[in-house]
């Protein structure tokens, strides 16, 4: 019987629903999207899932112990297990499991590696994800935040969840804590978001090693005070707070110097109508939120127009916040099961 102790344990905590059968040999693919951590001001707390990109994964699970991880993307990441942010966050899940259980996963990586858009927390969030699934969803969404987090302190160095959270929550999220977890989905009111990612590679880890550890109390009680005023104006649906509060005077300052054009890009587009908006997670992607489509597109036009100054290879995208998170696109067992039925 698989995972029986951890079947016990969560049906004394009546969390736990027995699934219908037993999943081995059932494939299923996910849909994990890219993700803005930090959102400005919320450094290492606040996070908002993005419709554009998306990776997609399919995972299978094996009665044979292991995990086998396969590419079909040109980025060349590591395939073993312990390298992998997709693998050691599944080892972390099956760890809690008592029975001797395989998985092989498939990764067709659509958000670029160092870009700043969240792809290692894509990688580790949307693997237990689908994992979860198929073997009957034993465990609940914190658990898989906390299975994922094992990914993110592989890619940086150190455990946080302002990139899985609402890749797994969707929406925007706040973590409070993550140790314990206490994470907090917010409401937000309809919004663009236009992404320029400059094509140069900023390690996220590097981009933490640079930070100021101790920071000015005049500057803590200015950053306070825009992280609870960005929240008050998304449940508040308060376009005018969200952009005021849209300022951080503590890492932006410093990780911004590694970004090429990053001043002129985020004048410009405040000039044209943007709320605000700032580096996207650790960078070098800049992000600007916008409350009306078309000066979203004025702003990656401006984007582009200094970019393309700069002489530096890019991408752009126009996009809106994903409010379901991961999602199962295709699942495949139930594809066969249906057609064994025919
Ligand atoms: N909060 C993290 C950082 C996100 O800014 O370093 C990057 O993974």
């Amino acid at each position: 019987m698989i995972f029986s102790a951890y079947k016990m344990m969560k049906q004394k905590e009546n969390l736990y629903h027995a699934p219908s059968g037993v999943g081995v040999g059932r494939s299923i693919k996910v849909s994990s999207p890219a993700t803005i951590a930090n959102l400005v001001c919320g450094f290492d707390v606040l996070g908002m899932a993005l419709n554009d990109p998306q990776d997609i994964m399919q995972v299978t699970l094996s009665d044979k112990p292991g995990i086998s991880i396969k590419h079909i993307d040109n980025y060349n990441l590591p395939t073993i297990v312990e390298e992998n942010v997709a693998g050691v966050s599944l080892l972390s899940l099956i760890q809690e499991l008592d029975e001797n259980i395989g998985f092989a996963i498939i990764i067709d990586k659509q958000i670029k590696p160092g870009s700043g858009l969240g792809s290692s927390a894509a990688s580790a969030a949307g693997v237990v994800v689908a994992a979860n699934h198929l073997l009957g969803n034993p465990f609940a969404k914190e658990d898989l935040v906390r299975f994922a987090m094992a990914g993110e302190k592989l890619a940086s160095g150190v455990k946080h969840a302002d990139n899985i959270s609402p890749c797994i929550y969707g929406g925007v999220t706040l973590v409070r804590s993550i140790f314990p977890l206490d994470i907090i989905s917010l409401p937000a009111p309809p919004m663009y978001v236009t992404v320029v990612h400059p094509q140069i590679e900023v390690k996220t880890s590097d981009a933490r090693e640079i930070l100021r550890k101790e920071v000015l109390l005049k500057d803590a009680i200015k950053q306070w005070g825009n992280i609870a005023g960005l929240v008050a104006g998304f449940m508040k649906n308060d376009y005018g707070l969200i952009s005021r509060s849209l300022e951080d005077v503590i890492i932006e300052p410093v990780r911004s110097m590694l970004i090429p054009g990053f001043d002129q890009v985020k004048k410009k587009s405040t000039d044209a109508g943007a709320l605000g908006g700032g580096i996207s997670g650790s960078g070098p992607s800049i992000f600007m939120l916008c409350e009306k489509e078309n000066i979203a597109r004025k702003v990656e036009q401006i984007m582009k127009e200094v970019y393309d100054e700069t002489g530096l290879a890019y991408y752009t995208y126009v996009t809106t916040i994903n409010n379901e998170g991961i999602v199962l696109r295709q699942a495949q067992d139930d594809l066969r099961q249906a057609q064994d039925r025919l």
